[in-house]
């Protein structure tokens, strides 16, 4: 078992006056999937994610079977329905496996509502509170793109394991040290990035921390721009990508043509060990992409003199460096975690930089676009 060493975090302080929206952390994330009982198998057995809590049947929920897991900070949460007619079928039927729910812990889910509809935000539900023998969990909840929800989450005086209408469900785990959500990057459609930037700004108080366009992120065929929004104390992290012009189907617009829309692309997940941690997942059969043997090469008069893990290691499991002014940090990129070439998984290890990896950019997407010509999506 990898211990769980939850890697440094800072938390600025707001520099703009006040921040309307405070964030205490990324509360869970929420899959609608096709089979919940087997994507819980991939994050309990292949992630090394801790099952904590279920909901179906046997805890007399009639309309979806649920599992919640836990490694480190992180909560997901699989969900899939027992019948045609219930929301998460048609959800699952028009994207297959995605997330649904980006959750934010707030103390005040009433304020945070307020703040942000009448900011413009759509509202999803309002305040409300489910009650169990654990005690009041709050919740209230706006849109943003496609179907995605950012749900605010006040578990402050609930006690059980997830939320009402879920029991206790622990199993031994064998956890490979992931341990706190890094970024979560949304994918949405050509035109629509500024958008989506504003609603964020806007709706929501983040700001805008780094810009990528075409000239840093463009190989012969793909194409992509990115914008990096960051909350007020800097512990949420969400970078927008719309496609840019290529020559061919971009990773983007393969994306959107099969989630049918926009949705969640990646979760970057911290550990504070990334030659355990992929050694392990890869063990447990986690697939990664791999870029081309010249990448490693190039690396040690790259990154060489300040990275601390041994390059011959680094190239063995596949890791990715990227150094900047302020650090350096280690990345690697999963394979798509569902049928469908859409979501997956980036595992990171911070060492100072508080980058995405900009210098991998172009070795990832020519490895990214070997993929998508197996695929035949080129
Ligand atoms: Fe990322």
């Amino acid at each position: 078992m990898v211990q769980v060493k939850q890697p440094q975090t800072e938390t600025r302080p707001m520099t703009e006056e006040g921040d309307f929206l405070p964030i205490q952390g990324i509360d869970h994330l929420h899959f609608y999937v096709g089979n919940a009982k087997q994507a819980m198998h991939y994050w309990w057995k292949g992630l090394g994610f801790k099952p904590v809590a279920y909901s179906g049947l046997e805890t007399g929920n009639r309309e979806f079977a649920s599992y919640v897991l836990e490694s480190g900070k992180i909560r997901v949460v699989v969900s899939a329905a027992y019948g045609p007619s219930h929301e998460m079928a048609g959800h699952h039927l028009a994207h297959g496996d995605g997330v649904k729910v980006v959750a934010l812990q707030v103390e005040n889910v009433e304020k945070a509502f307020k703040e942000t509809t009448s900011r413009g935000g759509q509202a999803a539900w309002a305040p409300r509170e489910e009650k169990d023998e654990f005690g009041i969990l709050r919740t209230s909840a706006i849109h943003t793109y496609g179907e995605v929800l950012h749900v605010f989450v006040d578990r402050s005086e609930y006690k059980g394991p997830f939320a009402p209408g879920y029991q206790p469900h622990e199993r031994e785990a064998n956890s490979a040290g992931l341990a706190a959500v890094d970024h979560i990057v949304g994918n949405v459609q050509l035109g629509k990035m500024n958008h989506w930037v504003n609603f964020y700004h806007k709706v929501m108080g983040f700001r805008q921390l780094q810009h990528f366009d075409d000239q840093d992120i463009s190989t012969e065929y793909s194409a992509l721009m990115s914008k990096v929004m960051e909350n007020g104390n800097g512990r949420i992290k969400l970078p927008i990508n719309e496609p840019a012009d290529g020559k061919r189907r971009s990773q983007i617009e393969e994306y959107l043509d099969y989630y049918l829309g926009p949705g969640v692309q990646h979760l970057a997940l911290s550990t504070g060990d990334i030659i355990e941690t992929i050694t392990q997942l890869k063990e447990n059969g986690i697939e990664f992409l791999r870029v081309p043997d010249e990448y490693y090469t190039m690396l040690p008069e790259r990154v060489g003199d300040i990275v601390k893990e041994p390059l011959d290691k680094i190239n063995e499991l596949g890791i990715l460096v990227d150094r900047d002014d302020e650090g350096y940090l280690l990345q690697v990129f999963s394979r798509p975690i569902q049928d469908r070439p859409t979501s997956f998984i980036e595992v990171i290890q911070r060492r100072g930089s508080r980058g995405f990896g900009k210098g991998n950019f172009k070795a990832l997407f020519e490895a990214l676009e070997a993929e998508q010509d197996r695929r035949g999506n080129l």
